[in-house]
């Protein structure tokens, strides 16, 4: 099987003012000073600072992302950023169909799936977010939720370009509670078992698929040593440098 180098992608959510960029110059301080990191690390900071945490994080190898993008090119959306906006900021990544999207803006599969495909087509990385409910999980949908939801989410253009998957049971983000080790590997073998089926063994192998839902700096380890899960999507601890770092120095 192909190794695949882990990604720690930190999503700010809706917090960042121009001084937390301090958090940023720390993580920079951080990665530097010691040795070099065993996973890609990038930060999706709000619109606000994209530009800046792109500009400012490639000296130190701290990759930006987007965290939404309008499935359009460009037009009449007021409030709304592209893809290639995003994009022209130096960004590589965005995030797409994270379940606060899903929930607060009534995104759906379609939905979702057009914003990875604007995303490819303006040569991001989109990280696909997929994860049941709690009361799905308890009903014993989780896979079956979470199957329905690639089917959907992921464009046929990921079979061509790269794009990783993040799987982020709704229940567990912001909530200090994850999943067991054992659920999230089987969560993690049944994602990659339906992606060899739709794009082939030998390319689903080189598709992330990342561990997202109260990752913090003392299960980081744990997880991450998951087969199948090829890093993390954090958000509380990617907002202190200090508990990203011990993050990703778990890798
Ligand atoms: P959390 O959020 O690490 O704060 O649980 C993860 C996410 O929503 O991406």
């Amino acid at each position: 099987m192909t190794t695949i180098s882990p990604l720690i992608a930190g999503n700010w959510k809706m917090n960042g003012l121009t001084h937390s960029l301090e958090e940023l110059a720390e993580l920079a301080r951080l990665l530097t000073a010691g040795a070099a990191p065993r996973a890609v690390v990038a930060i999706c900071p709000p619109a606000t600072l994209l530009a800046i945490v792109a500009a400012q994080g490639a000296s130190s190898g701290i990759l930006a992302g987007g965290q939404d993008c309008h499935m359009a090119a460009s037009g009449a959306h007021t409030g709304d950023i592209s893809a290639g906006m995003i994009a022209d900021t130096g960004a590589q990544f965005v995030i797409v169909g994270h379940s606060e999207r899903r929930a607060d803006h009534n995104e759906t599969d379609d939905v979702v799936r057009a914003k990875a495909e604007a995303a490819i087509g303006a040569g991001l990385k989109p990280i696909i977010c997929v994860g049941e409910t709690e009361a799905q999980r308890d009903a014993g949908e989780a896979e079956s939720v979470v199957a329905a939801q690639l089917a959907g989410s992921i464009p046929d253009a990921a079979e061509q370009h790269e794009v990783v998957i993040a799987y982020e049971p709704v229940w567990a983000i912001g909530t200090g509670r994850t999943p067991t080790l054992e659920d999230i590997a089987a969560m993690h073998a049944s994602i990659r078992s339906r992606l060899e089926g739709r794009f082939g063994a030998d390319h689903a192998a080189t598709i992330r698929i990342l561990y997202g839902g109260s990752m913090k700096p003392q299960n980081a380890r744990d997880i991450l040593a998951i087969e199948n899960v090829n890093g993390g999507l954090v958000g509380g601890a990617s907002l202190l440098a200090k508990d990203f770092y011990t993050i990703i120095s778990a890798v």
